[in-house]
C-alpha cells in the first residue's frame, strides 16, 4: 500500500469530492501528501469536506481546495476547471465520482430522474473528463471513472442507472486505449453497496425486489473502497473491484449468465411471495 508521502506535490481532483467515495478518496489523498481538489454543488457540503480533508494533511504545504459547479453544465464545467487548472495546476489524478441512483419500478422512474441520471453519471463525467484531460497530456496521469458493479450487471430497479453506469465502462474502455499513447491510465471502479449518503438517499425510492438483492450481498465502507481502489490503481487494473462480491459476480456472469439470472430471479421471486405478491 502507498506511503506517507506518495502523492507528495501531486494533484488529485475528485468530483464529487463532498460526499461518500469521493470525500473518502480525497481523504485517502490527503493522507499520502496530494494536493486536492474537490468539486460539487452544493457550497456547503463542499466547506464541511475541505475541513475534513485538510485534518488528513501529513504537511502544512499541502494545498486543497474547492469550487462549487454542476458537472452537468458543460460550459460551466469548462470554464470552472480551466480556472482551476491555471491557480492550481494539471491534474496528476482524476477521480470521476459525482454520480446518483434513483431505483424504482421502471414506469415508476419519473423521465426527470432518468434525465437526471444520465446527464449526471454519464454526460457528467464526459464533461468533466473533457475539461482536465487536455492538461494531462504533456505529463501523464491517471484517471479513475466511478462506474459500479450495476455497470456491468443489470439489476431489478436499476433501469436508468444501470444504463448510464454501462455506458461509463464503454466510455472508460474507449479512453484507456485512446489515453495510453500519452502515458494517461484510465480505471474504471465498481464498488458493491457501500455505507454513504448517497446510499441513503436510493434506499428510500427502491423497490422491495431490489432491497432483497442487496441484502444477498454486503455493505462497505467508503473509506475501504477508496483503499481498493489506490491498491487497483497501484497494480495498474483496469477494472478495479472492491470487495468480493463484484469480482465472483463479474466472473460468473462471463462464465454462467444464465444462473446469475435464475439466481437474481429466485430471489426477486421470493421478496415477492414475503410481501404477499406473485
Ligand atoms: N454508494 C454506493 O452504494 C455506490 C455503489 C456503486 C457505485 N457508486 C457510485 O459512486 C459515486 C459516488 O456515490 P456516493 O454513494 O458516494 O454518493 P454521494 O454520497 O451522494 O456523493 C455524490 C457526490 O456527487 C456530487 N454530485 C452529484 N450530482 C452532481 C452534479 N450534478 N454536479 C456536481 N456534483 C454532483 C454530490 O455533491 P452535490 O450533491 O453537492 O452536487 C456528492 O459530492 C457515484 O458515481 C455512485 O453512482 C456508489
Amino acid at each position: 500500500m502507498a506511503k506517507k508521502d506518495t502523492y507528495r506535490e501531486r494533484t488529485v481532483y475528485i468530483s464529487g469530492g463532498s460526499s461518500g467515495i469521493g470525500l473518502a478518496c480525497a481523504k485517502l489523498f490527503a493522507s499520502l501528501g496530494a494536493d486536492v481538489f474537490i468539486f460539487a454543488r452544493r457550497v456547503e457540503a463542499l466547506q464541511e469536506a475541505a475541513a475534513l480533508i485538510e485534518a488528513c494533511r501529513t504537511h502544512p504545504g499541502q494545498r486543497v481546495a474547492w469550487t462549487s459547479l454542476d458537472v452537468t453544465d458543460h460550459d460551466q464545467v469548462l470554464s470552472s476547471l480551466s480556472r482551476a487548472i491555471a491557480e492550481f495546476g494539471p491534474p496528476h489524478v482524476v477521480i470521476a465520482s459525482a454520480g446518483l441512483a434513483y431505483p424504482d419500478y421502471f414506469d415508476r422512474i419519473p423521465f426527470a430522474m432518468f434525465d437526471q441520471t444520465v446527464r449526471t453519471n454519464l454526460y457528467g463525467m464526459w464533461n468533466v473528463l473533457r475539461a482536465l484531460i487536455p492538461s494531462m497530456k504533456a505529463s501523464g496521469g491517471h484517471i479513475v471513472n466511478v462506474s459500479s458493479i450495476a455497470g456491468f450487471l443489470g439489476v431489478f430497479g436499476y433501469t436508468a442507472y444501470s444504463a448510464s453506469k454501462f455506458a461509463v465502462i464503454g466510455l472508460s474502455e474507449a479512453l484507456r486505449s485512446e489515453m495510453k499513447p500519452h502515458g494517461i491510465h484510465v480505471s474504471v471502479l465498481c464498488p458493491p453497496d457501500t455505507d454513504t449518503p448517497g446510499f441513503a438517499r436510493e434506499n428510500l425510492t427502491k423497490p422491495l425486489e431490489t432491497k432483497a438483492l442487496g441484502e444477498s450481498a454486503g455493505l462497505m465502507s467508503p473509506d475501504d473502497v477508496a483503499r481498493a481502489m489506490l491498491r487497483g490503481m497501484e497494480r495498474g487494473r483496469f477494472l478495479i473491484l472492491p470487495g468480493m462480491e463484484g469480482r465472483f459476480i463479474l466472473a460468473a456472469k462471463r462464465l454462467l449468465p444464465g444462473v446469475v439470472n435464475a439466481l437474481m430471479d429466485r430471489i426477486v421471486a421470493r421478496a415477492r411471495r414475503a410481501a404477499g405478491g406473485r
